[in-house]
């Protein structure tokens, strides 16, 4: 009984202080003991390739391709995650999904994509990550909102920051640490 007045005194109070202009709030939800929740970290390098005879990103939607870098621009990725940064290094798995310029005030993606895994006890299970990619800031944050096979539930987030750019062709390196809770 005590403990039901507690949570109406919690629920109550963080509805009023919301009525009160307040943007967030944060209360600890019951913890389960019923199954071993395990976090997993992830370090590796996605490769973006542009230019060539086989990029592995290309432009599929918006402005011409002489303005590729414009709101609306959006590119369908199949790109290569390796273990160290060099493109020869050990291939880990595999980015595919899409991104898009989707502000008009800096340079931000909207990224939508998998990360398809092949290396080792990884191998066959995936990542969903959906977020915004501020891609000039040092290092970024998205969302993993979901995973499949060994990482199902999972949630977390992405750490990416750009090892090099070729401000030519556009191809990048891009670091990513990836944090995940799943069973
Ligand atoms: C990953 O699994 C696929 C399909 O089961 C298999 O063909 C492939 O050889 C495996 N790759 C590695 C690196 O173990
Ligand atoms: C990823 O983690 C490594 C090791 O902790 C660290 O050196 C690196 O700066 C991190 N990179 C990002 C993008 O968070």
């Amino acid at each position: 009984m005590a403990s039901i007045l507690v949570l109406y005194f919690i629920l109550f109070s963080t509805l009023f202080s919301s009525l009160n202009g307040k943007f967030s709030e944060q209360f600890p939800l019951a913890i389960s003991t019923k199954r071993m929740e395990k976090m997993t970290r992830l370090n590796f390098y996605f490769h973006d390739v542009l230019s060539g005879s086989s990029p592995t990103a290309i432009l599929i939607a918006g402005p011409s391709s002489k303005m590729a870098n414009k709101f609306g621009s959006t590119f369908m990725i199949d790109d290569p995650l390796t273990e160290g940064p060099e493109p020869t290094s050990k291939l880990v798995g595999r980015a595919q999904g899409m991104y898009s310029l989707a502000s008009q005030h800096d340079i931000g993606l909207l990224m939508v994509m998998d990360f398809a895994f092949v290396e080792g006890m990884y191998n066959g299970s995936t990542l969903s990550i959906l977020g915004r990619n501020p891609v000039l800031n040092t290092v970024r944050e998205m969302p993993i909102v979901g995973g499949s096979g060994l990482f199902r539930y999972a949630r977390g987030y992405a750490l990416a920051r750009t090892v090099s750019a070729d401000q030519k062709t556009g191809n990048a390196v891009v670091e990513y640490n990836i944090s995940v809770v799943h069973f």
